[in-house]
């Protein structure tokens, strides 16, 4: 018997998001965003799934992980989102037709040297206020007008990102922006991320790239995943592997930080920071036990947190606890813990197993 800890990846949950997005934006087509592993669900079966369901591209920044969706046989359109970083890398991404966002005069140069024969998809990004990546608004059209003089460049796509589509400061100045930046230029545009696929319809354009929603996670603190009606794709599940009584006055864990003012009753869950789960947690943390919810106690420790089972005297060694996923938002346990759902997905550590599950497979008739 091994540790019972394990990330269970729903791909229902997946496809069912996907749709989600396919509602939302019913005329763009979509860049699945798979960068980091994919916010930590496997990058591979992530693009199995997605493209399986009729995704029309990816977008990541990790070369090798861009090669190895090409090698694993997707014909889709993948771009890399932070780019290229010197010019020896533009003869992989034309062998491999992988897309590169251009965001600095650097990479142009670059593209102007580029050996003969490539042909890149690039997507030419315009700092419309986000002050990351991208262009400034003055130099947008001279950016655009290099690359099309340039037999390396492709047809461009015009991109940005934005700042605040997930609060109330919205989108509408920095569509400003780039309407100021972009007028006159007929070309394809990529401009929603996940918050403004579900916000702000106005940004949808011909490609949108979803992230956060495709996993089933809401992008906004006032917005739970259930009200958008997204599913979550990962469940991190352990079980109980120790249970103690403690009497008022003693104390759990590292620090003792925690110190029962009654007796109590705790459960200690095989699951840790080296897991993934964030140290930062404090005492509250929602976790369920069973199918009841209950909260963290003490702090968290490398392998292992505790849970208050007071109120849960059917939970005894062996009893399973979901860490976050089905039935505990891990935007619930992302907030607890003053952070947000992407951080904690995208630290699942390598350690913690990864199971596949379909439920759509699990209750089909005919299996
Ligand atoms: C350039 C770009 N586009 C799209 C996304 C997807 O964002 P989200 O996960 O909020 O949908 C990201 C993620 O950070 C990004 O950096």
């Amino acid at each position: 018997m091994s540790r019972p800890i394990a990330a269970t990846i729903d791909l229902s949950a997946l496809r069912h998001n996907l749709g989600v997005v396919r509602r939302c934006a019913p005329a763009s087509r979509v860049f699945a965003v798979v960068k980091a592993n994919a916010y930590g669900h496997g990058v591979a079966r992530v693009a199995r799934l997605l493209a399986a369901a009729g995704v029309d591209g990816f977008a990541l920044l990790e070369l090798d992980a861009a090669v190895a969706l090409r090698e694993a046989g997707h014909t889709q359109r993948i771009v890399l989102l932070e780019g290229f970083f010197d010019a020896g890398e533009l003869a992989v991404l034309a062998r491999h037709r992988i897309g590169t966002v251009i965001h600095h005069a650097a990479q142009i140069a670059m593209l102007r040297e580029a050996p003969a024969g490539i042909k890149l998809d690039v997507l030419v990004k315009l700092n419309s206020g986000m002050n990351r990546l991208g262009f400034g608004t003055a130099e947008l059209r001279a950016a655009v007008d290099s690359l099309q003089s340039y037999p390396a460049a492709g047809v461009p796509t015009l991109m940005t990102h934005f700042a605040n589509a997930d609060d109330a400061r919205g989108v509408a100045w920095q569509m400003a922006a780039f309407e100021r930046a972009a007028a006159g230029i007929v070309l394809p545009r990529t401009l929603a991320n996940s918050a403004a696929i579900l916000r702000h319809p106005q940004t949808h354009a011909e490609w949108v790239r979803p992230g956060i929603m495709l996993y089933g996670a809401s992008p906004f603190a006032d917005v739970s995943a259930a009200q958008l009606g997204l599913r979550p794709v990962m469940t991190l599940a352990s079980r109980i592997i120790g249970v103690q009584p403690l009497k008022p006055g003693d104390t759990v864990g590292y620090g003792g930080t925690f110190r029962a003012a009654h007796a109590m009753r705790i459960g200690v869950v095989a699951c840790g920071y080296a897991d993934g789960y964030p140290r930062h947690a404090p005492t509250g943390t929602p976790v369920r036990v069973g199918d009841r919810l209950t909260t963290t106690v003490g702090r968290v420790s490398m392998d292992m947190l505790c849970v208050d089972l007071t109120q849960l005297p059917d939970a005894q060694v062996g009893t399973r606890a979901i860490l976050w996923g089905d039935g505990n938002p891990i935007d619930d346990v992302a907030t607890a813990a003053g952070t947000v759902g992407y951080e904690l997905l995208c630290a699942l550590a390598a350690r913690v197993p990864v199971v596949e599950q379909d439920a759509a497979l699990i209750k089909s008739p005919a299996s």
